[in-house]
C-alpha cells in the first residue's frame, strides 16, 4: 500500500470512529433525558398535592410505617435528628387535636379535613436547626405518602397547640419529655378527591448564576 493510500485510510477510519463515538454520546444524552423525564421520584415530587378530602378508611399500619420511616430519614442539621413524629391513629385523640387546632383560630370546623390520621412533627428547640429539620421531615412524610397512594396536607398551628397547657399535658401523657415545639401536622389518609392542579410556578422562582 502506498504511503498516500495508507494515510487516507487512516483518516477515514478515524473519522468513522469519531462519528460512531459521537452518535453513541448523543444516544446516551437522549437516553439520559428520557430517564430523567421518566424518573419516578421526580414525578412523585411534582405531582404531590395537598389533599383536603378523605375517605374514612384508616391506612394500613404497614403503609403508615413506611411513610413514617421515610420521615425519619430526612436530613437534619449535624445529623442530630432533632424532630420526633407522633403517629395518631386513635380517633378520639385525632378529634381532640383537631378541636385544639380549630380553637387556635377561634373556629369549630375540622381543620384536618376528615383525614383519619395525623402525623404530628415536633422538634427539639435546643437544636439550632430544629425548625428546618422538622420541616424536612414534614416534606419527606408528604412525598412518601404520595408515592404510596396516600393523600396528605400540612396543617399548621402545631406550635400553638403544643404550647398550650393541654398540649403540654398530652405530650407528657404520651411519654414525651423535653423542650419540643410543634412544627406541623401531616394529616394523612386515602384521598376522596382528584389531586388539584398545581398553580403555575412563578416566573422569578429560579435564578441561574452561570
Ligand atoms: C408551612 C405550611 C403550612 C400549611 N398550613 C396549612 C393549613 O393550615 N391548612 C391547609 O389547608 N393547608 C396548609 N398548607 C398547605 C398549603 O396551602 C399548600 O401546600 C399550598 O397551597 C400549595 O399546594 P400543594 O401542596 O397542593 O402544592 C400548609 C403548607 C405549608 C408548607
Amino acid at each position: 500500500m502506498g504511503t498516500y493510500k495508507f494515510f487516507a485510510m487512516k483518516k477515514y477510519l478515524m473519522l468513522t470512529i469519531a462519528l460512531v463515538a459521537g452518535t453513541m454520546i448523543s444516544c446516551t444524552e437522549a437516553q439520559k433525558e428520557t430517564a430523567m423525564d421518566q424518573n419516578e421520584t421526580l414525578e412523585n415530587l411534582k405531582t404531590r398535592r395537598s389533599i383536603r378530602s378523605y375517605t374514612d378508611s384508616l391506612p394500613e399500619m404497614d403503609l403508615l410505617k413506611k411513610v413514617i420511616e421515610a420521615g425519619t430519614y430526612a436530613p437534619t442539621g449535624q445529623g442530630k435528628q432533632s424532630p420526633i413524629i407522633v403517629a395518631v391513629t386513635d380517633k378520639d385523640v385525632r378529634d381532640r387535636l383537631s378541636r385544639m387546632n380549630a380553637a387556635v383560630m377561634g373556629a369549630s370546623n375540622d381543620p384536618f379535613y376528615g383525614a383519619p390520621a395525623v402525623l404530628v412533627v415536633l422538634a427539639d428547640r435546643n437544636v439550632p436547626t430544629y425548625l428546618y429539620d422538622g420541616s424536612l421531615v414534614m416534606g419527606n412524610l408528604m412525598n412518601a405518602a404520595h408515592a404510596l397512594g396516600l393523600g396528605t396536607c400540612w396543617i399548621h398551628r402545631a406550635r400553638e397547640v403544643f404550647d398550650t397547657e393541654e398540649g403540654k399535658a398530652l405530650l407528657k401523657e404520651w411519654g414525651i419529655e423535653g423542650d419540643y415545639e410543634g412544627i406541623g401536622n401531616c394529616i394523612i389518609g386515602y384521598p376522596a378527591q382528584e389531586a388539584p392542579q398545581p398553580k403555575p410556578r412563578k416566573a422569578d422562582y429560579v435564578y441561574y448564576v452561570d
